[in-house]
């Protein structure tokens, strides 16, 4: 499978799930797994290596808090990494994006937006590094965001019915 998303914590599914949805939508296979930086390094490294070697071409990586993951991640590989920061009661996800985005110079990181919409872009960037090589998927994101731009058309009409 060419996508692997880990979760930093299996708390973090209901987030991950939206990305699963996008890769549904598309019907993209990925593989999933809950690995932490911090609870679960040497699976981590491990996992990393292991599915490079099966053919993993990006990986997403969904972390909260003190989120490490994704840059650990890409510490490990020279393949694209994606980081989504989930929120938490606590600081309510600016600790987890300052954590994914702020990669220190050399070890990139794409980081998205916090939370369920971040996922969804994570799931679609993906989609779209995977589209240079695969046209068959570049239609379908050329079809999603026709399908988008008619539901802002149709919700523009409703509200000017309701004025
Ligand atoms: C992070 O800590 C996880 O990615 C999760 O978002 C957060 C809290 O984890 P749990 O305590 O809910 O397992 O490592």
């Amino acid at each position: 499978m060419k996508i692997a998303v880990f979760i930093g914590s299996d708390s973090d599914f209901d987030i991950a799930k939206e990305a699963v949805s996008v890769f549904k939508e598309f019907g993209i296979s990925f593989h999933l797994e809950v690995t932490s930086a911090h609870r679960s390094p040497e699976r981590t490294k491990r996992l990393v290596s292991e599915l490079e070697k099966q053919g993993t071409e990006i990986f997403i990586a969904l972390a909260g808090k003190a989120a490490h993951l994704a840059g650990v991640v890409a510490s490990h590989t020279h393949r694209p990494v994606i980081g989504v920061p989930v929120g938490s009661a606590d600081l309510g996800g600016l600790d987890a994006l300052l954590s994914t985005v702020q990669m220190p110079r050399g070890v990139p990181v794409a980081c998205m937006g916090i939370g369920k919409s971040g996922a969804v872009n994570a799931a679609l960037l993906a989609a779209e590094i995977l589209s240079l090589q695969d046209k068959s998927i570049a239609e379908r994101l050329a079809a999603y965001r026709e399908r988008m731009a008619k539901s802002v058309e149709r919700a523009s009409k409703k509200i000017n019915e309701r004025i």
